[in-house]
């Protein structure tokens, strides 16, 4: 059936070239994931800020392999990109940003984002979700990048003030935790912000 409105990503835009790395300052890089990966992910989800809002765990390092497996999908289908934030002397994981969820016709995505205990409170996750951010929309043709947290979630929020995430409203009791409903706060950054 022919469409009206050409996509504003173009199928096979994206997965036509590599996942790029993109550099965080001087103490940070976003890479791809690597299956090697695994230990450090199982590491950081022993941290029960993680779990609280991520609401999984993993309980081996083959179940963590496998969640890698599936984030590394995610760029040659062009549903989604996923990266590890390192620290780029020694490759030690720091966090992770996500951009899932992607529709290319609409050029929207939803970013997700974490970093592990010992790398927070240095700004690092306000500056590696701006990178992204600005990756996705002023090289690669996104228009939207959606970016939802718990309300409770505090620290996320101010992420994304920091980040230029406009606050748009509530969608109420929306994720189900292991405390129960919590409501979640919609923000997003569009290309013309
Ligand atoms: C949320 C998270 C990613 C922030 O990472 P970070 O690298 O510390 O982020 P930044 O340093 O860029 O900014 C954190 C901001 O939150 C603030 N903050 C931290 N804890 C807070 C709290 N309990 N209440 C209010 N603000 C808080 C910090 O003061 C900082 O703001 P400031 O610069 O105005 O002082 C990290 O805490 C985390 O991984 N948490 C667990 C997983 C998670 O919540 N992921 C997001 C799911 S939507």
């Amino acid at each position: 059936m022919p469409t009206l409105v050409a996509p504003a990503i173009p199928s096979g835009a994206l997965a036509s070239t590599g996942q790029p790395v993109l550099p965080v300052g001087a103490d940070a890089l976003l890479r791809p994931w690597l299956l090697t990966d695994a230990s450090a992910v199982r590491e950081a989800f022993r941290d029960p800020a993680i779990q609280r809002w991520h609401v999984r765990r993993a309980d081996s390092v083959a179940e963590a392999q496998g969640w890698i497996e599936a984030w590394q999908s995610e760029w040659p289908s062009e549903t989604g990109a996923h990266w590890a934030l390192v620290d780029p002397a020694d490759d030690t994981l720091l966090g992770r940003v996500a951009l899932k969820s992607f529709a290319l016709h609409d050029g929207t995505a939803e970013l997700a984002y974490w970093t592990v205990p010992s790398a927070r409170g240095r700004g690092l996750c306000t500056r590696a979700a701006t990178v992204v951010t600005q990756w996705a929309l002023y090289e690669r043709g996104f228009h939207r990048i959606d970016l939802g947290h718990a309300t409770a979630n505090h620290a996320s929020c101010r992420v994304a003030e920091k980040a230029g995430f406009e606050a748009e409203g509530i969608r109420r009791r929306a994720w189900l935790h292991a405390d129960g409903w919590h409501d979640v706060h919609v923000h997003a950054r569009v290309r013309q912000d």
